[in-house]
């Protein structure tokens, strides 16, 4: 079993992709994300998986909260945007803040503000764990953008 198994064989699990983001030092970060997940509902807990490479974890750590956007299925270049590393993500992207100061994407299908209450190693990774502060379903009618095998694609009803 080498890497090239691994990600070929989870690959085949269908993700929505989010965006995580957290506000520090008067500037905004985030990063793109397959791994979030709903852990508990009492209390209200979701958790995020960075990787220890990730260059924006760290701030989102050190800002206390994060914010996980679920990406809408238009929102492809937002998710391409928010996949690089070391470039302004936010330059020319619309965004309010939430109530941890974290930004809201404009346009996403929902959004889910929390305090990092925990943080467990992993691996390569760790597991983040967020008590939701604020919700909100910002697109009723809204699809979400699917990941799959490597791939992009959207949702349809059977
Ligand atoms: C669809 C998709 C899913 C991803 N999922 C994760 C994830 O769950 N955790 C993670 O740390 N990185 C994930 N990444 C990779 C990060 O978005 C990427 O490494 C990014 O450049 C990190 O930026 P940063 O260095 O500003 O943190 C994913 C990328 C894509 C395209």
């Amino acid at each position: 079993m080498d890497d090239r198994d691994i990600r070929n064989t989870l690959g085949n699990f269908c993700t929505g992709v989010v965006i995580a983001t957290g506000f520090v030092d008067g500037k905004p970060a985030g990063f793109a994300a397959q791994s979030f997940l709903s852990l508990s509902l009492d209390p209200a807990l979701v958790g995020l998986s960075p990787a220890k490479t990730s260059t924006s974890w760290p701030l989102l750590r050190e800002s206390g909260s994060f914010c996980i956007n679920i990406l809408s299925s238009h929102q492809k270049p937002v998710c391409d945007r928010f996949a690089q590393s070391g470039v302004d993500k936010f330059e020319g992207l619309e965004w309010q803040s939430g109530v941890t100061g974290s930004p809201v994407l404009a346009d996403v299908l929902a959004y889910i503000d929390c305090e990092l209450v925990a943080e467990h190693d992993a691996g390569d990774h760790t597991i983040a764990v967020g008590h939701i502060k604020e919700l909100k379903v910002c697109k009723s009618e809204g699809l979400p953008l699917l990941f799959f095998k490597g791939a992009y694609g959207a949702f349809s009803v059977s």
